[in-house]
């Protein structure tokens, strides 16, 4: 499953999930482009850590919900590491607020930064393979919320849905160029974009009785799945989502 030789991009790639991915990805011998929005510290540990598998790192600022920092992201990453082969979508943010306390500022940029942010960068990359005639693989971190209604966060599972169709779609257009496309959809992963859960043992409790294993997912245990999609073990794999979420999205049971 290695990835020696290869160029991965990891969007939104100063924390969380992101950040794991960058390094799982440099442990298996990739070299990684970091993004980021705005935490620059976060970026440069994120860079370290790739560095610390004697792999190399390029760190760009881009808001991936600006279509032009968008191509801007896919040309200064393939500028700085003279190609691309992987793009994980991961950047993306939630807001939280019952359904008739939605600002139209929240709602558009959920939608922008988790929707029109994968669709850009997307098309950027595709457009670099098409040319170079080259194949190449992109990975979505959606969430289980792609699938599973959540209350007081519509606009986030409106985007992770559309991300889902925006997976299935490009799987069948891009296969005549040797693209494969698809999710990851990760249950409660111990992340900050959840710290306010993570923050109150009794909702953090509460969630963990709801898990069939019993403990909020780490980065690493999305990673791992990421390391899997974008090695050549995965070839065969397009236009499907793998669920990391500990068993929670099926889960029904009565006492
Ligand atoms: C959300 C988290 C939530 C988890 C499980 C994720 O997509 O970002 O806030 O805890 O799904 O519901």
């Amino acid at each position: 499953m290695g990835l020696d030789g290869k160029v991965v991009l990891v969007t939104g790639s100063e924390r969380g999930i992101g950040q794991a991915i960058a390094a799982g990805m440099a442990e298996r011998g990739a070299d990684v482009a970091v993004d980021y929005l705005t935490d620059v510290a976060g970026a440069q540990k994120t860079a370290a850590e790739i560095q610390k598998f004697g792999r190399r790192s390029t760190i760009v600022q881009a808001d991936v919900s600006k279509t032009a920092d968008a191509q801007r992201l896919v040309s200064e990453t393939i500028a700085a590491m003279g190609r691309l082969d992987v793009l994980i979508n991961n950047a993306g943010i939630e807001k939280r607020a019952p359904f008739w306390d939605v600002t139209e500022a929240d709602y558009r940029v959920v939608i922008d930064v988790n929707l029109a942010g994968p669709f850009f960068v997307a098309q950027a990359f595709v457009r670099y393979l098409r040319d170079q005639k080259r194949p190449g693989k992109i990975i979505n971190i959606s969430s289980v919320h792609e699938e599973l209604p959540f209350p007081h966060f519509t606009s986030y599972c409106m985007s992770k849905g559309g991300l889902k169709m925006m997976m299935r779609n490009l799987a069948i257009e891009l296969a005549p160029l040797g693209i494969t496309v698809n999710n990851i959809a990760p249950g409660a992963i111990a992340t900050p974009i959840n710290k306010a859960l993570l923050n109150n043992p009794k909702l953090l409790s509460a969630l963990e009785d709801n898990i069939p294993l019993h403990r909020l997912g780490t980065p690493a245990d999305v990673a791992n799945v990421a390391g899997f999609l974008a090695s050549s073990a995965a070839d065969y794999i397009t236009g499907t989502t793998i669920v990391v979420d500990g068993g929670l999205l099926w889960n029904y049971s009565e006492q």
